[in-house]
């Protein structure tokens, strides 16, 4: 292999590598936002689901009220009257999300919005187990007898780690009291936050050192109809006027004909954009372009109603960078964050399509490049990497001159080893490219037994290959969906997976963070007999250079069942040193993925290898993707 590294071939964006976030397969509600309880506030769509009551409640003891008139973002809230309810007492019991991840020894804070009605009740907490047994128990005293609604904490410790937890709620004494947003929350969340996210999720995506973050989605941009569409403006502010909705993938739940997938927007966009920040990631949020999602409805809005969405995606660039002195911006700034964060890219549309997303997509171009023309704006190329539909808006979208247009594939292995070529010949002229959703099928596209085996992850390396060789037209690049909950997914596969209590990364998740923590800073030709490797031979190839670190980057897929060697001739590095690093992803077991129990069964293997000579040799192990570094 020769790798020519003053043939510098183009940069490469170092904030390339990045992440897409989707609420689907429980990845917000249930997962990365660390609420507890499920249905806080009783706006699901049975007002008690995820609750049960315990004890036994007389008639009207307990009844969700609905003050829709006032409060139309969160109407309904529960009225407890102990007054007449037996001596054995009268609960209700929280299931949590597929149960509630307790931690031994972890301190556990209760909170809940309540207003005084005849003072008198005292809220006995106990977190239990799958058997009955109390592993955790506090206990919630009003402090004030007044009228209107405040908020009040309760914190406890739990005394026994259990995947499958309940909350019970006993409510002590006579007389009676209304209650909304009844949480609970882990103090171990990422940064200590209160109200925050589950850290070992965070920081699964921190050591990622992903370039961007694209948040909310996905499909649930779009919504089913567009009354279900995502509104980001229903989701900032504090939480108990968030208006909650339900999700647009609740309905691919199997086994559950319930809808109990709900999105409380507790991770709402200024907390998309406050992780985003944390991780060092730029925030690229996508926004609805006056479409639902075009494989369930026909629904567009006219293009005489249109200016609503125009200017939902104007006041979001004013959200995230406005003066602290305009309204969007003190927004920012009451909820904690007075410097702008700083957004450049803005996404409109998800996987729309056809002449309607055009005409719409042309109204949002000129409004946003009239008042922020620095914002680039990224535009959707429908679901098919080819096809008469993505040649339609291939060419419109170049015609329009949109800054970067967004490509999905999810393929058969087969197709990612193939389409390693895919950018080699793209217009360098025209818009940038971002790879925004992408991932092998192992067994059919959007088939539920598709598995994040090593086959999946190395055909996604080699195609990855040829994306870093045209990184200078491939500018952005992410894997979807992100999260999965093993208890509640509706796709698969992901690249990481939880369950209450723990998170791992599959072998796809590092063969992203090996591209993403070796990114290089300039792209460099490597070639075998003059030509790109591409699959000659099994073999696939790309190379940077890293001009901070003085360091030559090779990344080589080996996709034979034997291994192989190669010869790198690098004739730009006048004297070889003694080493290279090697960085070593590999499985001679195609079908092996990593588990809750391995989680690293399939994980990158660091060696420093001696080198012999100008012309060094490198084995490269059956069925493996390779990192060679070495200093230049
Ligand atoms: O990643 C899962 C879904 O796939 C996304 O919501 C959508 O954009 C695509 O069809």
């Amino acid at each position: 292999l020769r790798v020519d590294i003053n043939q510098i071939k183009g940069k490469v964006n170092p904030a390339m590598w990045g992440l897409f976030f989707e609420d689907i397969n429980m990845g917000a509600d249930g997962g990365l936002y660390a609420e507890l309880i499920k249905n806080r506030s009783f706006e699901f769509f049975r007002p008690l689901m995820g609750w049960n009551v315990l004890g036994k409640a007389q008639e009207g003891a307990l009844l969700v009220l609905n003050r829709q008139e006032q409060q139309a973002a969160n109407p309904r809230f529960l009225r407890v009257n102990t007054e007449r309810s037996g001596a054995e007492g009268m609960g209700l019991s929280n299931e949590g999300f597929r149960g509630m991840g307790i931690k031994e020894g972890l301190r556990y804070d209760f909170s809940v919005m309540y207003r005084q009605r005849k003072p008198g009740i005292t809220l006995k907490l106990e977190l239990v187990d799958s058997a009955g047994r109390v592993i955790g128990q506090g206990r919630w005293q009003p402090r004030g007898d007044g009228q209107g609604w405040q908020k009040q904490s309760a914190s406890f410790q739990a005394t026994a780690t259990h995947p499958r937890a309940r909350l019970n709620i006993w409510f002590e004494g006579a007389g009676e009291i209304d209650l909304d947003m009844i949480s609970l929350f882990p103090a171990d969340t990422w940064k200590g936050r209160p109200g925050g996210l589950r850290a070992d999720m965070v920081q699964l995506l921190a050591d990622m050192q992903p370039g961007f973050l694209r948040f909310p989605g996905g499909c649930i941009v779009e919504g089913f109809d567009l009354s279900q569409r995502f509104q980001w403006k229903k989701t900032v502010g504090p939480i108990e006027d968030r208006q909650q909705l339900i999700n647009r993938w609740n309905f691919e739940f199997r086994h559950r004909p319930t809808p109990d997938y709900f999105q409380t927007f507790g991770l709402g966009f200024f907390e998309y954009f406050q992780l985003a920040e944390d991780i060092g990631a730029e925030p690229l949020p996508i926004l609805n372009c006056g479409m639902a999602c075009q494989f369930n409805s026909a629904e567009v809005v006219p293009m005489d109603r249109l200016d609503e969405y125009v200017q939902d995606a104007l006041d979001l660039i004013a959200f995230a960078n406005g003066d602290i002195s305009s309204p969007w911006g003190k927004l920012r700034a009451e909820m904690g964050h007075p410097e702008p964060f700083n957004l450049k890219m803005l996404g409109v549309g998800n996987e729309n399509w056809g002449p309607q997303y055009i005409e719409r997509l042309a109204v949002f171009q000129k409004a946003i490049n009239e008042q922020y023309p620095e914002i680039a704006i990224v535009a959707s190329s429908g679901t098919d990497p080819s096809g008469e539909r993505f040649d339609y808006l291939n060419s419109e979208l170049r015609k329009m001159q949109v800054d970067i247009i967004d490509e999905h594939y999810y393929r058969h292995p087969d197709w990612f080893f193939e389409n390693a070529s895919r950018y080699d010949d793209y217009d360098r002229n025209g818009p940038k490219i971002f790879a925004g959703e992408y991932a092998a099928q192992s067994v059919r596209i959007a088939s539920p037994d598709n598995k994040n085996n090593w086959l999946t992850a190395l055909a996604e390396a080699a195609f990855l290959t040829g994306v870093e060789r045209n990184a200078d037209v491939v500018t952005l690049a992410s894997y979807a969906p992100l999260f999965g909950h093993i208890d509640g997914w509706q796709w698969t596969p992901d690249l990481i997976w939880v369950d209450n209590l723990q998170a791992y990364g599959t072998p796809n998740y590092y063969v992203q963070k090996l591209y993403a923590t070796n990114k290089g800073t300039h792209i460099v030709p490597v070639t075998a007999g003059g030509k790109p490797l591409t699959g000659h031979q099994g073999l696939y190839a790309s190379a940077v250079v890293d001009g901070n670190a003085g360091e030559v980057i090779v990344k080589v897929v080996n996709r034979n069942g034997d291994s192989e060697t190669v010869v790198l001739d690098v004739p730009g590095i006048r004297r070889m040193p003694a080493t290279a690093t090697c960085i070593v992803l590999q499985s001679d077991n195609l079908d092996r993925m990593n588990t809750i129990d391995q989680p690293l069964a399939v994980s990158p293997k660091t060696e420093t290898v001696e080198i012999n000579g100008k012309r060094p040799q490198f084995e490269l192990k059956p069925y493996s993707f390779t990192v060679i570094k070495i200093k230049r």
